[in-house]
């Protein structure tokens, strides 16, 4: 077997986990998501199934991954469970799917860091334009994936710990910056409120399953993500801790980018929050117009310091995403590092093409919902947000839940736990494990998985 990697202290593979959950999904998803699901109700939903589901399902994770020491689909191998190792490829798959389109969104802030640079908030006039002029964001879109493959390539610890460690720091700070300009703006509260205050009348349905994709998707859980993280991790550490501090950090964050960012939507509204785009253009076309409010140079600094951060962001998720496709192959088909990152991210970057075509350049992909029935995606990005986020990682979380608890047992999942851990024996946490574990939560996200299925696809 190839030599697998380390990381080289707790410190740095807290960076790299907690890398990995924070990203577009806490600094573009997140807000946008919250924006469009009724707001603090939404935030609500979110935060319940952020630490009452998902956090067992990372330590579910972490234990199968340092157990086994190999990757998401050679992990149920290497537990002599062969036969399960098609959740393994599921989430495989999902990383292939999530990254294909994840690269679109970051080469758009690759590019935007340069439109900022070059003081072009006009730009919140003509996104559409922007993500049209495929050649260019394609291009950026192509560095992106250049940059996450070169990481990769040279295994865990050298690249992506090191610049975690300082730049997850920076980018708080800058955001902390930028809420306290936005809660001076007139009309600051409004979006405040609408962010914190819930209104229960909005609860319904598609909020609750957006809120549990969303989840899943920013704490990059149910694909794999943390069984291979985990096999980089030792004997040593504690799984309790490092999970509650990944799921805290990532929570956090998004929370923070909700608080930076709905100010600026009740200032930009004037107080009425609507006929502000909520969707994916949101950081593209709010912020910016925020960066131009401020003006000059200084506007440039920001809008091009808080970009080039968010791409940073983005790129220690993008480098976790291509982490688990390459871990397989390289684990299971000997083929060599160097030569498994380059191929996976070529192949990526191909699937990801319907994506970037969809936002503008191609009718057919820009309308795929009229081509396709399903009733709430627009375009073919949306369409795989709604595959791969909002069902195939609910459905691998659950089916990882249920294989450590039924399959593998419970009692081996339990004894991974504890190592590491003085008292956990006696704990609450092994408590509401033992709990949520064996039933409720296999059962939980299945059925709201089904259901999900069912409103999505079918319309029900
Ligand atoms: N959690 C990352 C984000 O919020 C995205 C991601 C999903 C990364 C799944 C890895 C696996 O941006």
């Amino acid at each position: 077997m190839a030599v697998r990697g380390n990381f080289s202290s707790k410190l740095g593979f807290i960076a790299a986990a907690a890398g990995s959950a924070v990203g577009l999904g806490n600094i573009w998803g997140f807000p946008y998501e919250a924006g469009a699901g009724g707001g603090a109700i939404f935030v609500l939903v979110y935060l319940f199934f952020c630490f009452a589901l998902c956090f067992p399902v990372m330590l579910t994770e972490l234990a199968i991954g340092r157990k086994s020491g190999r990757n998401a689909v050679g992990a149920f191998n290497a537990l002599g469970h062969r036969k399960w190792n098609f959740i393994g490829k599921l989430g495989v798959l999902s990383g292939v799917l999530i990254l294909s389109f994840y690269n679109v969104i970051a080469g758009w802030a690759f590019g935007y860091t340069f439109e900022m640079a070059a003081g072009n908030f006009a730009i919140t006039e003509s996104f559409r334009a922007y993500t049209t002029d495929i050649f260019a964001v394609g291009g950026y879109g192509l560095m992106f994936m250049i940059c996450t493959a070169f990481i990769v390539s040279k295994g865990v610890s050298a690249g992506i710990e090191k610049a975690a460690k300082i730049l997850m720091p920076l980018l708080i700070v800058m955001m902390l910056s930028l809420i306290i300009y936005a809660l001076f703006l007139p009309n600051a509260m409004a979006g405040i409120k609408f962010f914190l205050l819930p209104d229960f009348t909005k609860l319904n349905l598609s909020v609750v399953f957006n809120a549990m994709g969303q989840a899943f998707f920013s704490l990059s859980l149910g694909m794999g993500t943390f069984i291979t993280y985990g096999s980089y991790i030792n004997k040593k550490d504690n799984l309790v801790t490092s999970a509650a501090l990944i799921t805290l950090t990532d929570v956090g964050i998004a929370i923070i980018a909700g608080l930076m960012i709905f100010p600026l939507i009740g200032f930009v509204s004037g107080g009425t929050l609507s006929g502000v785009g909520r969707g994916p253009e949101l950081i593209f076309v709010t912020l910016p117009y925020i960066f131009g409010e401020i003006g000059g140079s200084a506007g440039s600094i920001v809008g091009m310091a808080f970009f080039s951060l968010l791409c940073f962001a983005a790129l220690t998720s993008t480098v976790s995403l291509l982490e688990v496709p390459v871990a397989y192959v390289v684990d299971e088909f000997k083929m060599s590092r160097k030569k498994a990152a380059w191929l996976m991210s070529g192949i990526v970057y191909l699937i990801g093409i319907p994506s970037l075509l969809g936002n503008g350049y191609s009718a057919y992909f820009s309308e795929f919902i009229t081509y396709v029935n399903v009733t709430t995606s627009t375009d073919f990005l949306n369409f795989i947000v709604n595959v791969a986020n909002d069902s195939f990682l609910p459905l691998g979380g659950s089916l990882m839940v249920f294989f450590a608890a039924h399959i593998w047992k419970k009692q081996n999942l339990d004894a991974e736990i504890a190592i590491g851990f003085e008292g956990y024996q006696d704990s609450f946490i092994r408590k509401y494990l033992q709990f949520v574990i064996p039933f409720l939560l296999p059962a939980t996200l299945f059925i709201i998985f089904a259901m999900i299925v069912l409103v999505t696809f079918f319309g029900f």
